[in-house]
């Protein structure tokens, strides 16, 4: 069965467009991650960055304490990200890479240039009882590296897909590229997860690339519940992926 995991960054984001700064404020991501839980999400997902433009440190605590299916803490690969993880405890941590002024997160990481890094981080987490996955594009190049780190998981960006999902060519080019990584991934013995710019439109096509495990999506849950509310929103994006075949 393909898991969904719920990105619950923008639910911060509207936060802190008001309370900024401030102990309390809404809408809390913490309910939202309880909502999402109840509707039948199977993993929370949190990113808490450098900036911390949107989860902040009290967030990610709080999670913990109330996650009952699977805490993904997204982060840079920083010591001192490296260091909240090892306290939190979360059950996996997402690597991705980060830099300040992108409005999200842009590209996959450089597992190639950072494989000394990105192991090292990888140990420390697994010794810690912490599975990892790396946020890498569908690149067969960056899915060997990150065999070769060790990781539990690939998370396959599927941006560009998300982006060239109108034109048919390019669309069945970015489907090949990630069927294509995701085979290559199974093979060297790395699970497979999936996210980016997933939506209610886009998500049906998906199907096509195999072996995916879970899916991490945010946007566009988030989008909706304004106008559906969270736990439909959810569900109905279960709906759309319970006929996937692997
Ligand atoms: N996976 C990763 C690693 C991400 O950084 C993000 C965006 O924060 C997502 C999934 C979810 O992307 P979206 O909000 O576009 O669904």
């Amino acid at each position: 069965m393909l898991k969904l995991g719920v990105n619950i960054d923008h639910v911060a984001t509207l936060r802190e467009a008001r309370y900024r700064g401030r102990e309390t404020g809404e809408p809390d991501p913490i309910e939202a991650a309880r909502i999402c839980e109840a509707a039948g999400a199977h993993g929370i997902t949190a990113h808490l960055r450098e900036d911390r433009r949107h989860i902040v440190d009290r967030d990610v605590w709080r999670l913990r304490d109330m996650v009952r299916t699977r805490l993904n803490l997204e982060m840079a690969n920083t010591p001192a990200m490296v260091e909240i993880a090892l306290r939190l405890k979360p059950d996996i941590v997402c690597l991705v890479p980060e830099h300040r002024l992108e409005v999200t997160t842009e590209g996959g990481l450089d597992v190639v240039g950072g494989l000394a890094a990105l192991s090292a981080t990888r140990e420390q987490m697994n010794a810690a009882g912490i599975e990892v996955s790396l946020f890498i594009n569908p690149d067969p190049a960056q899915v060997q590296a990150a065999a070769q780190t060790g990781s539990q998981f690939v998370e396959l960006h599927t941006g560009s897909y998300a982006e060239h999902f109108a034109d048919p060519a390019a669309r069945s080019r970015e489907l090949e590229r990630l069927a294509h990584a995701a085979r290559l991934a199974r093979d060297l013995g790395v699970r497979v997860n999936a996210g980016h710019g997933l939506n209610y439109l886009n998500l049906p096509a998906l199907h096509a690339v195999p072996h995916l495990v879970e899916l991490n999506i945010g946007h566009s849950i988030v989008s909706r519940a304004v106008f559906t509310g969270l736990d439909q929103a959810v569900r109905d994006l279960l709906v759309l992926m319970r006929d996937y075949r692997g």
